[in-house]
């Protein structure tokens, strides 16, 4: 007596793929209702001829997060999920390398409303570069960003702090980037464990305090929600970089 031969399952028919509008998209829903970050609509127009800032004005209870040598494929948008779900708002310093790698990523900081800043093409100390290559490292991470998200950056950060005033003064007349450095430095680099970098940041923080972390970094991510609701819970409001440059210009 022959086997019954089994049924041959029929595959599933390929999906088509949707081109069309995006009619799933909704909204952020942020973990708070509340307004975090009421202070989105303050100028962030900056003028001026100071060529360095490490911190802003101190008669408000400002402050600006700023996440260096990013975007980094996880913690990058684990940290924006940070971000959004308390609606405030920081600064990224992009690496051009990364950006290229990670365009979609740039994309997204963008369009959630962070600020985006030059951090060079290739990460190296620009104390030792000549001028034409200083400018070209930031001419690359630039032209990398606006293709990436249709946005130029206003400000940059020297890889490793290491600017010569002379340099800072030509990227100041090339570019118009002020140098910006910061005011409290968890030194998260060193990996000294996310509650290190949390109660570091909370213990530095103060009115206009420009603070550096890495999003590079899983610890320093994992240092975040900690840091953040640390800050909010002491009255501190998240404005980006140029929000607080302005804010210095308005003095
Ligand atoms: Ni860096």
């Amino acid at each position: 007596m022959a086997k019954t031969v089994p049924a041959q399952a029929v595959p599933p028919r390929p999906q088509p793929v949707k081109v069309g509008a995006n009619t799933q998209y909704r909204p952020p829903a942020y973990v708070n209702q509340g307004l975090r970050n009421p202070n989105m609509n303050l100028p962030s127009q900056f003028s001026g001829t100071t060529v360095s800032h490490s911190r802003g004005l101190s008669n408000n209870p400002y402050v600006a997060m700023t996440f260096d040598d990013g975007p980094h494929p996880q913690n990058t948008p684990r940290l924006l999920d940070m971000l959004r779900a308390r609606n405030i708002k920081a600064t990224f310093y992009v690496i051009g390398g990364n950006v290229d790698r990670y365009p979609h990523i740039v994309r997204r900081i963008v369009a959630e409303g962070h600020e985006i800043g030059n951090h060079t093409y290739t990460h190296r100390k620009l104390t030792s570069l000549g001028d034409s290559e200083v400018k070209k490292e930031m001419r690359r991470t630039e032209d990398a960003i606006v293709r990436a998200a249709g946005v130029r950056p206003r400000t940059m950060r020297p890889p490793y702090g290491a600017l010569l005033t002379r340099q800072r003064s030509a990227v100041f007349a090339d570019f118009g980037y002020p140098t910006i450095m910061w005011s409290v430095d968890p030194n998260d680099w060193k990996r000294p464990g996310p509650s290190v970098v949390a109660s570091r940041i909370l213990k530095g923080a103060h009115n206009g305090a420009i603070i550096l972390a890495h999003d590079l970094h899983a610890p320093t991510v994992d240092a975040m929600p900690k840091t953040f609701d640390g800050l909010l819970s002491r009255g501190f409001q998240f404005i980006s970089v140029s929000q607080l440059l302005a804010q210095k210009g308005q003095a």
